[in-house]
Order: C-alpha cells, then sequence, then structure tokens
C-alpha cells in the first residue's frame, strides 16, 4: 500500500484545535526526526533543523505552486501573491522585494515608524490607557504608507492598520475572525487597486523610487506589467507584514512586564543586547506555526518516503524551541544570542535559506530594525500594566496576550 492511500487519520481537526503545540507533540510522540501525519486529505512529512531547512527551500524538492490553501490566499498572502510562484516566475517577482533588504531602506521605514510613534504617544497620554497591540499597529501602518509613498489620511489609518491586522489574524480560522479578514482584504485590495490605476494614468504620482512606484512599474518574467489587482495583493505584502509586527510589539511588552531585568540594556541603548532581545521575541513567542510545500518528485527525508505531490511542513515554531539547537529552549534568555554565532538556518521565524533566491521572508530586517527601535522605546516609556489577562493561548493562531497588552499613565521617555 503507498503512502497515498495508507489509512492515516487525517489530522486536520486536531491541528487547528492544537495550535501551535500540534507539530511539536506529535514530533515528540514520534520515535524519528520526523512526522509523518495527513493534512488537508494529503500525506505530509513534517520536519525540522538547519539541515531539513535547506532540504524544504531546494526547489528540486519542494514547491509553491497550488501548495496554499485559498482560504489562506484570500485572506493572508492575496491570490497570485509571490509566495505562490516558483523557478523563474518566482525570482522575477520576488526581484520587486529584495531592495527592502538593503539596510538604507530599512532605516528609512524605522525612521518613519518611530516619528509616527513618537508623534502618537502624548495622546496615549491624555487617554489613560490604551491597548499596545492596537495603536502599535496604528503607527505602524502609519510609518509604513509614509515610507511606501502610499497616500493614507491620518484619519484612516486605524481603520485600515485593523483590515491589516484582520487579514493576518483570519487566516486560520473557518469562523467570524475569517470572514472579517476577507472582508478587509477584498476592501483594501480595491482600495490599491484604484491607486494602482491612478498612478499608471498619471491621476496620482508616485514618488520615483517608492514601494508604490516599484509596483507599479514592475514586470513580470513575461514582459508584462501587473495587473491592478496582483498589483495591490504585492503592495499589500509590503503594507500588511510591516503592520503585523504589532505581533511583535506586544510581545516585547510582556516580555519587559514578565522579565524586567531586559529594560535597563533596551533603555541605555546597549545595541547588541537589544538585537539580541529582538532575536529573542521572534524565536520565543509564537507566531508562524509551520510552512509548507508540495514534494516536486517522490523524495526521501532520513530515510522516510514522501510521494510526489505530499505535503512537505517546515516545523517553524518546533524548530525555534528545539531543545538541541536552543538549550532550554522555553527560558526567554535573550543573552543566548551574545553567546554564540546563530546560523543562517537555525532561528526561522520568518523562514530559512536566503531570500534573494528562495521565499525566506525578504521583510526580515525590517522586522528586526522596527522592533528593535520600538522596543527601545517601550522600555524608556513611563507606564504601568493595570490588571488583565495576558495569557497567550497556545491554540489560537495566531496568537498574542488576551488583552493585547493594556498599558495606563504613559509618559513619553524624558530626553
Ligand atoms: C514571506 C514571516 C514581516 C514581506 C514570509 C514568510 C514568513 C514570513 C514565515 C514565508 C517564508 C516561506 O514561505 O518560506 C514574517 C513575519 C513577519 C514578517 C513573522 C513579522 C511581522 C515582513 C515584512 C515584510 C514581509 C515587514 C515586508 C515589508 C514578505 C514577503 C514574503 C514574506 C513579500 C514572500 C516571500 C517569497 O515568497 O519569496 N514572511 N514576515 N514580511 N514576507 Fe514576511
Amino acid at each position: 500500500m503507498d503512502v497515498l492511500s495508507r489509512p492515516l487519520i487525517d489530522r486536520t481537526l486536531p491541528l487547528l484545535a492544537e495550535g501551535y503545540a500540534w507539530l511539536p507533540n506529535r514530533m515528540r510522540d514520534a520515535t524519528g526526526p520526523v512526522v509523518r501525519t495527513r493534512i488537508m486529505g494529503r500525506p505530509a512529512l513534517a520536519l525540522r533543523g538547519p539541515e531539513a531547512v535547506r532540504f524544504f527551500y531546494d526547489e528540486e524538492n519542494v514547491h509553491r505552486h497550488r501548495a496554499i490553501p485559498e482560504p489562506v490566499l484570500a485572506t493572508l498572502f492575496g491570490h497570485e501573491a509571490v509566495h505562490t510562484l516558483d523557478g523563474a516566475a518566482h525570482r522575477a517577482r520576488k526581484s520587486l522585494f529584495l531592495p527592502l533588504l538593503e539596510p538604507g531602506r530599512v532605516a528609512g521605514l524605522v525612521d518613519h515608524v518611530t516619528a509616527a510613534w513618537d508623534e502618537a504617544v502624548p495622546a496615549w497620554g491624555r487617554r489613560g490607557s490604551v491597548v499596545l497591540f492596537d495603536e502599535a499597529g496604528t503607527v505602524l501602518a502609519t510609518g509604513v504608507h509614509r515610507w511606501a509613498g502610499i497616500p493614507l489620511d491620518d484619519a484612516d489609518a486605524a481603520a485600515t492598520a485593523r483590515d491589516m491586522i484582520a487579514m493576518v489574524d483570519g487566516f486560520a480560522t473557518a469562523g467570524p475572525r475569517h470572514l472579517r479578514a476577507r472582508r478587509a482584504r477584498a476592501r483594501q485590495e480595491d482600495r490599491l487597486g484604484r491607486l494602482v490605476r491612478d498612478v499608471r494614468s498619471g491621476e496620482v504620482t508616485a514618488p520615483a523610487g517608492s514601494v508604490l512606484d516599484l509596483v507599479c512599474r514592475h514586470r513580470d518574467a513575461d514582459g508584462e506589467q501587473l495587473d491592478e489587482k496582483t498589483a495591490a495583493v504585492e503592495l499589500l505584502n509590503v503594507v500588511r507584514p510591516t503592520t503585523a509586527v504589532a505581533w511583535f510589539v506586544a510581545f516585547a511588552a510582556h516580555a519587559l512586564h514578565r522579565w524586567p531585568e531586559h529594560r535597563a540594556p533596551l533603555a541605555d541603548g546597549d545595541l547588541p543586547f537589544t538585537a539580541a532581545f529582538t532575536h529573542e521575541v521572534r524565536r520565543f513567542y509564537p507566531f508562524v506555526p509551520f510552512l509548507g510545500g508540495l514534494a516536486v518528485r517522490d523524495l526521501y527525508w532520513r530515510g522516510e518516503w514522501i510521494p510526489a505531490g505530499g505535503l512537505v511542513v517546515l516545523d517553524v515554531y518546533g524548530q525555534n524551541h528545539d531543545e538541541s539547537l536552543w538549550g532550554d529552549p522555553y527560558a526567554f534568555r535573550p543573552r543566548r544570542f551574545l553567546e554564540r554565532p546563530v546560523e543562517r538556518d537555525e532561528l526561522i521565524p520568518q523562514g530559512g535559506g536566503d531570500p534573494a533566491t528562495g521565499h525566506r521572508c525578504p521583510g526580515e530586517g525590517i522586522t528586526v530594525g522596527v522592533l528593535e527601535a520600538l522596543a527601545g522605546r517601550l522600555a524608556r516609556m513611563e507606564y504601568s500594566v493595570p490588571e488583565q489577562n495576558l495569557t497567550i493561548p497556545l491554540n489560537r493562531v495566531p496568537t498574542r496576550p488576551h488583552s493585547g497588552v493594556l498599558l495606563a499613565g504613559i509618559r513619553p521617555a524624558a530626553g
């Protein structure tokens, strides 16, 4: 009997119920280094570890085309997004995002985001208390729009941020959160599609070299410009994940509350520690659970067979909490990143491999840069943390502190 017809119990439902714990639990129960299971009717092999990362990101082994389920495309990534492409088509589209890796661009975005944060903080103080997750989303959405050359009235910033957050929040559920995510995507694709049309017709000017300008002028591998909808999808693939750094900002505040000893080095601007803290936030807190692609051909991984068309799953959360890589992985310990250099394929909260040639996130520099800057500002800000539910449920994907991190009595940093 081949693997495709072997009567494995489909694990889709436990996956939804157990969330982040699902694959790590299966790995713990497994006898070898892999887990064989079934997801959405397909045989699936789940892997982790730096070697598994290289296996997963080898295009001779794993493709993305048709690997991402429609509910995820309709909410998180968008149809025809760069995430769904392989080979020459992927490389041509990815070239649109590679400038995001340039340190100068990252610094430009950090400047816009920190300016938006500094503008917002006095009003937070006047309001008595704020939910940091929501406010960080608005700050990030404001900063990324200004930087990308995409017009956004200040009055629309909070609603736009809510749409960006909704698209991420609803991709892994079937209930009301999912419907909200679909409606948010439709609204935002419509807004940005109209903007692309106006730029191309000359009615609106895109600042030269801005993300808006690059996307409007980009040509795919076939030499054609992106249609308006796909251009909107790719603009959203910059604006949405930058807004989603709000998850990490909330997690950073959670860490500062739970382990206040980290506040002083951040507030003092200790740069190596700030970088280490940022990496530990991305490693320790649960965000991306796993990534999947389809086996291009019959594959063997450590003696385990996966048939052509089977699902290959990279256990992102599991690898970021793998005892053999991280020693005491469930301890929040930023200094682990100061004790040894971390290899490219060990820390994979935003995917692995080389972002220039594979699907690794091109926004990792942006995420780190923005988070470093905002973690420092958080550590210097005066506030209290009222009684609230700060638990982070592991059966919710994506999860976050239940309260969104309520802060009260906010006073900007002196000096
Ligand atoms: C891809 C995570 C921020 C743009 C990815 C992938 C992950 C990820 C896991 C998929 C890797 C793969 O398929 O192998 C995150 C997380 C972020 C974040 C956790 C923090 C909030 C950003 C930012 C940007 C960005 C700030 C842009 C400004 C993209 C794009 C892709 C991508 C365009 C598709 C790359 C491709 O398919 O080649 N991200 N990301 N992300 N990310 Fe991010």
